[in-house]
């Protein structure tokens, strides 16, 4: 392929990746968002395997089809809940790439340079790329483990963590120094070599020290941080499309994490330097909340949703872990057929990742204009009947706005405590991922439907008239 077709498919990639991105940020034109990313993707690999940098597709073409393959079942498999996992392992993919084209770019025996300046930005591109990456690599490992639960989400606070990432950042700064002064060729590979460990070691330590409750905004940051290496790559490589596509996952995985620590009220940099959700919740300062604990039984709860006229549900991480959503898409259908006002309200770290509960919703065919963000439905709590929170917890954790002590204080909640009565949904009196107790389950106008929420949902629907 000449060079004109390959420059005409690599504009036509990006835009069709900037395309995806619009299309992405609304559940209506989701699907064809990933259209054209999907199509901008394969339109980028088939230029890059036709371009002139790549000799051997005897090498390149199995390698292309395995990676291909692992892909393919790995997505069709992972179950929604299993995403962020999924997610955090791929950016670590992507920082061992960025690591290992970093040093293999170094010792490129065909590279050469006009200038001396132009050796030194090259340097910098390979230093930058090669930091980045070898963060991205260990601290997304470190995420996929405490995602899973392989490792524990208690942050790991050492003695004097913050002057440790300082003395790790300080010593590949003098290493980098001594790097791009280095003026024989491949010469300072020993340097390269150990500030991409010390690299690595910062990312463990900086994930390690992360609570539970803050990972959400750390996969979203390492998904930033793999663009940026990702865009050091292409610079490395000259490969324009590769500048760009990271460029846009880096600034997108940055305005990401944003939006998400504002819906958490969490400072990025508090998130960052970590320590926070240590599964205990025993930072708080109130006293465990105490009260009766009052049970509904799922008659009396499809009673009180048929004399309802407004009716809020809220679904939560336990309802994907249920897959309730289909059956709760017949009650609502159900409902609204008998002339009933159903919402549902839904928080923006709702589940395990960010849109969790609007694909959910989505695939059960629910439909897009009764799901509504929390800002546009909060204050409608008062009016409403009957709430159902469905596999939520911390999400409508009253302590966030009552008790300044506790790890969530300041987080905004859905505020379901103020409706006529609330049914929460859950199989005991266990705390959400923050680990936080909540005291909306001993409000008076609260009642617990204990039980998988399937279940839970499965006998409610058979006291619904069709
Ligand atoms: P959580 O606070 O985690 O609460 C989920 C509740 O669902 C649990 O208390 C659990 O109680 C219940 N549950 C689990 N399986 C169930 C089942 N089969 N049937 C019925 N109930 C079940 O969830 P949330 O309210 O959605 O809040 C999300 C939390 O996850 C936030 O802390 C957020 O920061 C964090 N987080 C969010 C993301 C994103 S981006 N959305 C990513 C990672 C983490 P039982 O065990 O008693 O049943």
């Amino acid at each position: 392929m000449n060079t004109g077709l390959i420059t005409v498919c690599y504009i036509g990639a990006a835009i069709l990746f900037i395309l995806s991105l619009g299309g992405l940020s609304r559940q209506e034109t989701a699907q064809r968002g990933n259209l054209f990313g999907t199509i901008g993707m394969a339109l980028a690999i088939l230029a890059t395997i036709m371009g002139a940098g790549v000799t051997s597709l005897g090498l390149l073409i199995p390698a292309v089809l395995v990676g291909a393959a692992i892909g393919w079942v790995l997505a069709v498999r992972v179950e929604m809940t299993g995403m962020p996992e999924l997610v955090a392992i791929l950016h670590s993919f992507v920082g061992l790439a960025a690591t290992l084209v970093g040093v293999a770019s170094y010792l490129d025996p065909t590279a050469h340079f006009a200038s001396s300046a132009e050796k030194s930005i090259h340097e910098v591109e390979i230093f930058l790329g090669v930091f980045i990456g070898a963060l991205t690599f260990t601290g997304s490992i470190i995420a996929f483990g405490k995602l899973r639960g392989s490792i524990s989400g208690k942050p790991l606070m050492l003695p004097g963590r913050h002057l440790l990432n300082i003395a790790g950042i300080v010593a590949s700064l003098v290493l980098g120094a001594m790097f791009i002064g280095n003026e024989m060729p491949q010469g300072a590979l020993p340097e390269l070599l150990m500030m991409s460990a010390i690299a690595g070691l910062i990312g463990i330590h900086l994930v390690m020290a992360i609570g539970g409750a803050d990972m959400p905004v750390v996969v979203s940051m390492l998904n930033s941080y793999s663009g940026w290496a990702a865009a050091a790559t292409g610079f490395m490589l000259s490969n324009d499309l590769l500048i760009v596509t990271g460029a846009l996952v880096g600034s997108s995985g940055a305005i990401l994490s944003y939006i998400m620590c504002r819906a958490m009220n969490r400072s990025f940099i508090s998130v960052i330097l970590g320590g926070f959700g240590t599964g205990s919740g025993t930072t708080s300062t109130a006293e465990a909340p105490q009260g009766e604990v009052v049970a509904i039984s799922a008659e009396e709860t499809a009673q009180a949703l048929a004399d309802a006229k407004e009716v809020i549900m809220v679904p939560g991480y336990g309802m994907a872990v249920a897959q309730a959503q289909g059956v709760i898409s017949e009650i609502t259908r159900r409902l609204r057929a008998k002339g009933v006002k159903v919402r549902f309200a839904i928080h923006p770290v709702a589940g395990r990742l960010p849109g969790h509960m609007n694909v959910l919703l989505a695939e059960a065919k629910v439909p897009y204009d009764i799901v509504l963000e929390m800002d546009e439905i909060n204050e409608d709590f008062p009016e409403t009947d009957v709430v159902l929170v469905v596999g939520a917890n911390d999400i409508v954790n009253p302590s966030a706005q009552d008790d300044p002590g506790s790890p969530i204080a300041g987080m905004p909640v859905l505020e379901v405590w103020k409706a006529r009565t609330v049914v929460v949904f859950k199989r005991s009196m266990a705390t959400g991922y923050a680990g936080v107790d909540n005291p909306l389950f001993f409000k008076e106008n609260t009642r617990m439907l204990f039980g998988d929420a399937k279940k839970s949902v499965d006998a409610i629907l058979s006291h619904l008239p069709a």
